[in-house]
């Protein structure tokens, strides 16, 4: 067992097995996408997308797709998803993503600063108790730490379903150091950003049976 004060995931790492298709995805395609701290490449296009827990890679493969000349950057603790993602990978022949299986903050605190131009955080987990709160990822240390990492005019897209996450984002957005640092480019009061932007995930399509997401735009300063 990990010992919490060495925690850095809280959710799970692993539901249901993986299919035999998707054993051998990960015995023979993983190794090639997998992206190491111990060797992180020393250059990078100039277009480098990244995402915050990508779930199945719904985004991060679309992105790849439509944007062939970046190097699209995926962070994901989650083997069943990392599995979906290679899936995805093998089916339409992606070449330009990288997935780091682990904490997205491990991942950043490693790479270069000034190296992302977009960063995605879809439907990240809400955390909702009280003394869960310290668990979620976007708060004001985690986006300083990514607007390090970001080119100027970066831009920061962050999307939930779940009201308190959207009180709570409200809430680090007004802060007078948020402001110092970004300008808020889209809120939840605007229409959605449209599909061929960002294209639903499977997480926000079963969120959607319930409520509309809230997607937020930020670019940095
Ligand atoms: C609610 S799911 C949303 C998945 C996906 N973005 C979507 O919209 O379908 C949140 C995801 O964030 C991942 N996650 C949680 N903590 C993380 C961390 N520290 N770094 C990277 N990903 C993380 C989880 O494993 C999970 O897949």
């Amino acid at each position: 067992m990990e010992k919490q004060k060495n925690r850095t995931v809280y959710g799970r790492r692993q539901s249901r097995p993986l299919k035999e298709s998707q054993k051998d995805l990960w015995k023979n395609l993983f190794p090639a996408v997998n992206l190491h701290l111990e060797s992180l490449p020393n250059s990078y296009p100039e277009n480098v997308i990244f995402e915050i827990g990508f779930g199945g890679g719904e985004n991060i493969a679309y992105q790849a797709i439509n944007n062939p000349n970046a190097i699209c950057i995926g962070c994901e603790p989650f083997i069943n998803g990392v599995a979906s993602l290679l899936s995805k990978i093998a089916a339409e022949n992606i070449t330009n993503i990288k997935i780091f299986n682990d904490d997205a903050k491990i991942l950043l605190n490693a790479m270069p600063d000034k190296l992302i131009s977009k960063t995605f955080i879809l439907f990240p987990d809400p955390w909702p108790k009280n003394r869960h709160h310290s668990r979620r990822i976007v708060n004001m240390e985690n986006l300083l730490l990514i607007r390090q990492k970001m080119k100027k005019a970066g831009e920061i897209i962050i999307a939930t379903d779940h009201l308190g996450y959207l009180d709570w984002v409200l809430k680090v957005i007004k802060q007078p150091l948020f402001l110092e640092n970004f300008k808020i480019t889209h809120t939840p009061d605007l229409p959605r950003p449209s599909e061929e932007e960002i294209p639903a995930t499977r997480y926000e399509k079963k969120a959607l049976e319930n409520r509309p997401g809230a997607f937020f735009k930020f670019t940095t300063i």
